[in-house]
This record gives structure tokens, sequence and C-alpha cells, in this order.
């Protein structure tokens, strides 16, 4: 039975936060226009924001990380060419064949390790027409996503992205990254973010995660690239009006809560080590880098499911044995705390 006395915990995902007061008051008061007509001044300041930070020469605003991808997926390809992604990828995975079904694309699947591609796979996975007979398309696009979200919130070492970037471009194809939580990945390895996608030529970053924005997304890269991405936005009815309403969240959470996701860090390896000493659970715990962790259960990922559920507690079953839990910002160490004592309650029900 749900408690309805008690606040709820919830571990589902980091897009489950809601804009704090502070947040909706510059939401309220933002200075818009018509961004359609590019006359949004509170948009192109977010997008100015974002470029320079990830030091490229330009952005663009989008409703969501998935359009972004999209978006990008479109601009760098041509129908009949191949994207190159790891096989637990959320453009692979989640965004609904996105890449076939609007940019025509097949998908050479790379295995990772723990969501994290190896260069050499990389480079064995990137086909060209040119020397097959005309047998093979041609792999244009290699997409790389930090953090990985499958992979548990796992991040990509410099030296790694360099070297895929390096094979990539020496094979004529572009380097899309998914950074929907690339701000997590920068602060976990203590890179600037700026540095870590140095030599990747496009980059989507998600508000609406970590950073506790209620919409949005920002792709970067190159003017003329995004130049392009714009035509494409608007032909997949992603352009909006008046959205420095929604653009001033973004502003707000990157200027708020961008340093701040060392604490979802630190909270969410608290909690992995907690887990780790009950019964009934097995946690990799160097598989912890930033805000998730992966929990397998003995019995059944559902029935955990519904016994948190009663103690107040909610997060996803990830397949018939694993949980996931995500830390993010509307959650305090007493929240952590009160779902350890939910998990071993729940452990000694169970009888493990
Ligand atoms: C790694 C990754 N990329 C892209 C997305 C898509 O973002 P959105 O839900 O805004 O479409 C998500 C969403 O969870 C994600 O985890």
């Amino acid at each position: 039975m749900k408690d309805f006395r008690l606040k709820r915990v919830d571990l589902r995902s980091d897009t489950v936060t809601k804009p704090c007061q502070d947040m909706r008051r510059a939401m309220v008061s933002a200075k818009v226009g018509d961004d359609v007509n590019g006359d949004d001044p509170t948009v192109l300041l977010l997008q100015q924001k974002v470029a320079k930070l990830l030091g490229k020469e330009a952005g663009l605003f989008l409703p969501s990380g998935t359009m972004s991808n999209a978006v990008a997926v479109r601009t760098h390809t041509q129908p009949g060419d191949e994207i190159i992604t790891e096989e637990q990828s959320h453009l692979y995975l989640y965004e609904g064949g996105g890449y076939a079904a609007l940019s025509g694309c097949s998908v050479a699947l790379v295995p990772g390790k723990r969501g994290i591609m190896c260069p050499e796979d990389v480079e064995r996975r990137i086909r060209r027409a040119e020397g097959s007979r005309g047998h093979y398309p041609n792999g244009r696009l290699v997409c790389l996503e930090n953090t990985s979200n499958r992979g548990g919130g796992t991040c990509y070492p410099r030296y790694i992205v360099d070297a895929i970037s390096q094979i990539a471009h020496s094979k004529d194809c572009r380097l899309h990254l998914d950074g929907a939580r690339l701000f997590n990945a920068a602060i976990a390895t203590k890179e600037k973010p700026a540095r870590m996608v140095r030599d990747c030529d496009s980059i989507s970053i998600c508000l609406s995660k970590g950073l506790g924005a209620p919409v949005g997304s920002v792709l970067v890269g190159t003017k003329s690239f995004i130049e392009q991405a714009h035509r494409w936005r608007k032909m997949l009815g992603g352009g909006m009006r008046q959205s420095g309403i929604l653009a001033a969240g973004g502003i707000f959470a990157l200027e708020s809560n961008l340093n701040r996701l060392e604490e979802d860090h630190r909270r969410a390896r608290l909690l992995g080590e907690s887990l780790a000493e009950i019964g009934g659970l097995s946690i990799e715990l160097d598989s912890i880098e930033t805000n998730m962790v992966y929990v397998e259960t003995v019995k059944p990922a559902s029935s955990w499911v519904e016994a948190l559920f009663g103690k107040g507690i909610d997060c996803f079953p990830l397949g018939e044995k694993h949980l996931r839990l995500v830390t993010h910002l509307h959650l305090e160490d007493e929240d952590i705390a009160r779902a350890v004592i939910a998990f071993e309650e729940i452990s000694i029900q169970m009888n493990q």
C-alpha cells in the first residue's frame, strides 16, 4: 500500500525534477520574441552560452534530447548512409528508430563495456561503399553517449574520445556526442567540458535531466552545421515561438545546478555502498561513476519495485533482475537513508 503521509523518494530518473521557485521566477520574467524569426533574446543567449561552454561556434535550442539527436543525425547524413553507435545506446534503443525513419540510415552496432566503446571496435564497424563493389553503405557518423545511460552513468575517458574522433575523421566520418548527461561526465572525470568535446563535430546536451530544467536540449557545432540543423528542426516541427520562457529555465539551470551535480554523484555512491551490504542485492561498486546505481536482484526486480513502492520509494526495473536508481537535485542525504532502510526491511521480509 502506498503511504501518502510520507514524501516519496523518487529514484526513477533525473528527469523527474520540478522547477524550483527561483527557476519559475526566471522563466516568468524572461524577455521573449518569436524564435522562429530568430528574435527571442533569451533563446539566443542560451544557445550562445552552451556553444561557448563547449567551445563550438553556434547552438540550437530544441524541445528534447531525442529531437536534438534526430536533427544531428539528419544533418550529418544522407539516406542510405550508416551510423555507428554502441549497442545499448539511447539513440539506438530508445528513440523510436528515428535514425531509420527520419534519416533513412542503417546502423552498425558496436559492443561496449558498460556502454563505453573502444576505438578499435569502432574502427572495425565503419564500412565504406568504395572498394566493396557497392555492397556496403557509407558509414558517415559515429555517435558516442557520455555518460552512458544503459552503461550505468559511466564516463568516457578523454583519451578514448580523442582516439575515436581521430579514427572517425580519418575515415571521413563525423562524430556526434549524445551528451544528455555530459556535465555529469565532465565533473566526474574532472575535465573541462570544452576539452572533452574538442574533436566532436556536434554535441547535444539536455537541460531537463540532472540540470533540473523542465524542458529542452541544445545542439552545438560549427555555424554552418547549425544553419543546416535549423532547417531540419523546422521540418521536424521543432521550431518554437516565444520559447524564451523555456530557455530561461535552461539558463537558470546552467548557472545554478551544474556544479551541484557532484552532490548527486556523492549520494549515488553512498546509496550503492549501503545497498551492497544488503542480502539479495549485488552491485558493482566501481560502475558507480556519476548519478546512477544499477542493482542486481536475486528475487524478481518487479517484486522489489512493488515492495519499495509501498514504502514510499520509486524506482524502475531494468529487465527481470535489475533495478536502476538515479540521484538528482530533489534528494537529500535523509532520502538516501530512507531508501536504504526500505531496502533492508524488504530484504528481511523476503527472507534473504
Ligand atoms: C543518453 C540519453 N540521450 C538522449 C535522451 C533523450 O532525451 P529526451 O527524453 O529529452 O528526449 C535521454 C533521455 O533519457 C538519454 O538518457
